[in-house]
């Protein structure tokens, strides 16, 4: 399943939790974590782990829950509170190196033995660049001691790497980020591409600007990332079209797999007037095989 946008809702909104359920993301994120006061912790937990038990079948939309950072000693008792309720998946914030999935990773282990869940069934997703240190420890994910095939994804953020880097603003005065910013999306698409898991689109935070969403979404596409983090209820229609192939491209797509199929052993071709050749080819493969695993979701 290609998961193309996560939705995060507030783990202690009741309100929230109930529009989530016919919403069309392809995931939701139940949050524990920034949108959640302190003193509302402890019924947050309850509250997603009621919803998590009461929404066993997730063929439609899977449920992940955004814990609180391993450097707090709130994380294990989000963990310990949720996973009765068999999460798809973690949202792990504030990674510091990729030691923190592994860290998960075991603790994931001792509580799906105690649960009588299989092993390795819950998935990761990191917000990655959220730290100063992060952003100099990417390597670390392709070291074979941090590897874990519970990491399905990665996304990033700025909003508090800003706050991480003592700065002020993370937007030039074009209204684009700033380097430091696209240095943490470029880390996070090369480190997801090195371990073929998937790249997650940062959240656009101006939720009523739908249109300014859907460029933004375009243009992670076009960069590589699949799927996008959602906010608002109205972003995902937005998020789910933008990442699913057009007939256009489809039919492209089939057009270059087509001419390589029809000429076997030639490297290089002409089609409409331009060369293809294998890059070409393996980027209309990715498309297929993308709309073909959107076609199965239904
Ligand atoms: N998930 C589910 N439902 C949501 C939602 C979300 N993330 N955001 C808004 N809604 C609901 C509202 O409750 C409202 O429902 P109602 O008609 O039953 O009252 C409806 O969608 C329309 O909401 P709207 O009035 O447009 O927005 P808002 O001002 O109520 O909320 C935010 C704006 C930003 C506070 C809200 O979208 C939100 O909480 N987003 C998630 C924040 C979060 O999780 N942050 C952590 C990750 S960065
Ligand atoms: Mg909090």
């Amino acid at each position: 399943m290609i998961i193309r946008s996560w939705l995060f809702v507030p783990g202690d909104s009741e309100r929230k939790l109930e529009k989530a359920r016919g919403n069309e993301a392809d995931a939701l994120i139940l949050d524990l974590e920034d949108s959640v006061a302190d003193d509302r912790q402890e019924i947050a937990r309850k509250m997603v782990c009621a919803y998590l038990e009461d929404r066993g079948d997730r063929s439609r939309q899977q449920l992940w829950v955004r814990i609180n950072p391993l450097d707090t000693d709130l994380s294990m008792p989000d963990l310990e509170a949720v996973m009765p309720g068999v999460p798809d998946g973690i949202c792990l914030p504030k990674v510091y190196t990729a030691a923190d999935t592994k860290t998960l990773c075991d603790r994931l282990s001792k509580l799906e033995a105690e649960h009588g869940l299989a092993p390795m069934s819950t998935k990761i997703i990191t917000v990655a660049t959220e730290t100063a240190a992060s952003l100099l420890t990417f390597h670390t994910y392709l070291e074979a001691e941090n590897r874990t095939p519970r990491l399905t994804a990665m996304t990033w953020g700025a909003e508090d790497l800003a706050a991480a880097l003592g700065a002020s603003n993370n937007r030039g005065p074009d209204g684009d980020y700033d380097d430091v910013y696209i240095l943490g999306k470029s880390l996070c698409l090369a480190a997801c591409r090195a371990l073929d898991v998937q790249p997650v689109g940062v959240l656009i935070t101006d939720f009523r600007d739908l249109d300014g969403l859907e460029a933004d979404c375009l243009r992670d596409r076009q960069a590589g990332f699949i799927g996008k983090i959602a906010i608002h209820p109205a972003q995902s229609e937005v998020i789910n079209r933008a990442f699913t192939p057009s007939d256009d491209e489809v039919a492209f797509a089939r057009r270059v797999v087509a001419v390589f199929e029809d000429n076997p052993g030639v490297g290089t071709i002409g089609l409409d007037g331009k060369m293809l050749d294998m890059p070409h080819l393996k980027q209309a493969r990715n498309v297929l095989a993308t709309y073909e695993q959107i076609q199965a979701m239904g």
